[in-house]
């Protein structure tokens, strides 16, 4: 009953992860954002300290599949340990704190230990091991946000290892709302996000298809349409690949071999 040539979807998309979300493409069209990424991270490869980074821009721009590709190179290529923690699951200074721990490896401490021990914790970690790579994604959702950048910031002044920080957020530098003083010896870099035009989207969706459908059976002029509109209105590739998804399902819904223009949204399937 469940067997995939039975199923009405086996006809056109084949891996349905690259337009839902679960599975990312190498970034299309951002190698000037990578670069700037790459380069303000790069000197923790020869223990210097490197940028922090404050990436920023709207919802589906790329900066988390950006800035996870620069930390899988690092992983990859140096011995510099990378670290990826979301501030939306942990939104308080000794939250992320203790994460970052049980990252390197460190038992999960009981609750309420005092942020003094986990800083001094990391501080040994750094001086036996190597240095770091911390990227927090969704920075916006962190309660304690300049203490956090703060903290991480010291402690990389006092060791011979080096922790770099990479900060992810919709919002810009001057509406997160920090401590002036503390934020201003961050030193921090912002690079921003643009949303994306009708030609980048569509140099994505086109990765996507190849990736996602079997070969000849999008046209063409699917991908401009949807591309153009979602340019139109956001920029955002996730509601672009998500626009696709739709369009490829309807597709197979009524059976047909090939997505077109009437398999949109506002198509007349
Ligand atoms: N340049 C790109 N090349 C290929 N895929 C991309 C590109 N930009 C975005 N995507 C895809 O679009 C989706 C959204 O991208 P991503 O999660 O990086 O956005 P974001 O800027 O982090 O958004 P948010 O602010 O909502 O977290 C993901 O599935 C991602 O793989
Ligand atoms: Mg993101």
């Amino acid at each position: 009953m469940f067997d995939n040539n039975t199923s009405p979807r086996s006809g056109i998309i084949h891996a349905e992860r690259y337009l839902n979300g679960e599975a990312s493409l190498p970034p299309v069209g951002r190698d000037s954002e990578v670069h700037s990424i790459r380069d303000g991270i790069r000197p923790l490869t020869k223990r210097d300290t490197p940028e922090t980074l404050l990436i920023h821009g709207p919802p589906g721009t790329g900066k988390t599949v950006c800035v996870n590709h620069v930390l899988d190179a690092l992983t990859e290529e140096t011995s510099v340990k990378t670290i990826r923690i979301n501030c939306w699951q942990y939104s308080t200074r000794p939250a992320l704190l203790t994460e970052l721990l049980i990252q390197l490896g460190y038992p999960a401490p009981r609750k309420g230990k005092p942020v003094d021990e986990l800083l001094s914790k990391l501080r040994e970690w750094l001086e036996k091991n190597r240095s770091i790579a911390v990227s927090l994604d969704e920075f916006d959702q962190l309660r304690d946000k300049t203490e956090v950048a703060y903290d991480l910031h010291m402690l990389s002044q006092q060791t011979g290892n080096k922790l770099g920080l990479v900060m992810i957020s919709n919002l810009p530098p001057d509406a997160l709302v920090l401590d002036s003083r503390s934020w201003s010896r961050l030193n921090c870099r912002p690079i921003e996000f643009e949303p994306y035009t009708a030609d980048q989207l569509q140099q994505i969706l086109e990765k996507a298809v190849e990736q996602a459908f079997k070969p000849g059976t999008v046209d063409s002029d699917v991908v401009e349409a949807i591309a153009e509109q979602v340019a139109e209105t956001s920029g955002d590739c996730r509601e672009a690949l998500e626009q696709l998804l739709q369009a490829g399902r309807r597709a197979m819904r009524h059976g047909v071999r090939e997505v077109t223009e009437r398999d949109l949204a506002n198509g007349d399937r």
